[in-house]
């Protein structure tokens, strides 16, 4: 060992780990057992697994349907219809749950240029990209590109009505998230794209742009 100097004595601890693993993990050929196996309880856990068998319930299986009226974690219901009926209870009813200030406001804006202003304008005008003359230009040619209808505006100055009655101007709190929630003729749900307390933030952006 002394006369072994340390580049010796490493190359061999080395060598012989090789060998071993080597050695431990060749099968014989002629069965399929994978050798030696290091932690095996990471292949068994000692928790169930959802889809295994349990005999601690009535119903034996491990993945319980949760009882009737919970909620999962961070999910916030909102228990209006979507019917013409559901958008003027949830007008009457639904407050904004933030408060207003600038940096809700500032969240609000940047959620509004993400997920509307394609459509509704950056200002809330009715003016986005794909409502306007676009085309595009492939190894085809030129083809213009479809029109989408465009939205009434926000705008108080532009007197715009919403289709469902009244000015978009006076669209209420409860009028404008149902509306995200549940999306409206040619616009589409958009809860699924922003959390609910995103959802408020754009919602209270949208007050400020009917203010214009
Ligand atoms: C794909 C285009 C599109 C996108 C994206 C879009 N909208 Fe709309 N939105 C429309 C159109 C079109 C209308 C008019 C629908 C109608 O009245 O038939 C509309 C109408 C509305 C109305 C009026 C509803 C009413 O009762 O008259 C609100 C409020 C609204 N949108 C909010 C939003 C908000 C907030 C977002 C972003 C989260 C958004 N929209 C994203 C196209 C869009």
């Amino acid at each position: 060992m002394l006369a072994m100097n340390k580049k010796n004595f490493l190359g061999t601890v080395c060598a012989a780990v090789a060998f071993a693993a080597v050695v431990s993990s060749c099968g014989d050929k002629t069965t399929r057992s994978t050798g030696l196996e290091f932690s095996r309880n990471m292949y068994d856990p000692i928790a169930f697994n959802p889809d295994q068998p349990n005999e601690n319930f009535d119903n034996k299986i491990t993945a319980q349907t949760p009882p009737t009226g919970s909620n999962p974690v961070g999910f916030d219901r909102f228990e209006y219809e979507n019917s013409l009926a559901g958008y003027e209870l949830a007008s009457k009813e639904v407050k904004n749950p933030l408060i207003v200030n600038a940096q809700n406001l500032e969240h609000g804006k940047a959620l509004f240029t993400t997920y509307c202003a394609v459509c509704h304008g950056p200002e809330g005008k009715g003016d986005g990209p794909i409502t306007q003359d676009r085309q595009l230009t492939t190894e085809q040619g030129t083809r213009k590109l479809e029109n989408f209808p465009t939205p009434p505006s926000y705008a108080r100055s532009d007197a715009s009505n919403s289709s469902r009655g009244g000015l978009m101007a006076d669209l209420t709190t409860g009028k404008i998230y149902h509306t995200i929630y549940y999306g409206h003729n040619s616009m589409g749900s958009h809860a699924s794209q922003m959390s609910p307390e995103e959802r408020w933030k754009v919602v209270m952006y949208v007050h400020e742009l009917q203010k214009k």
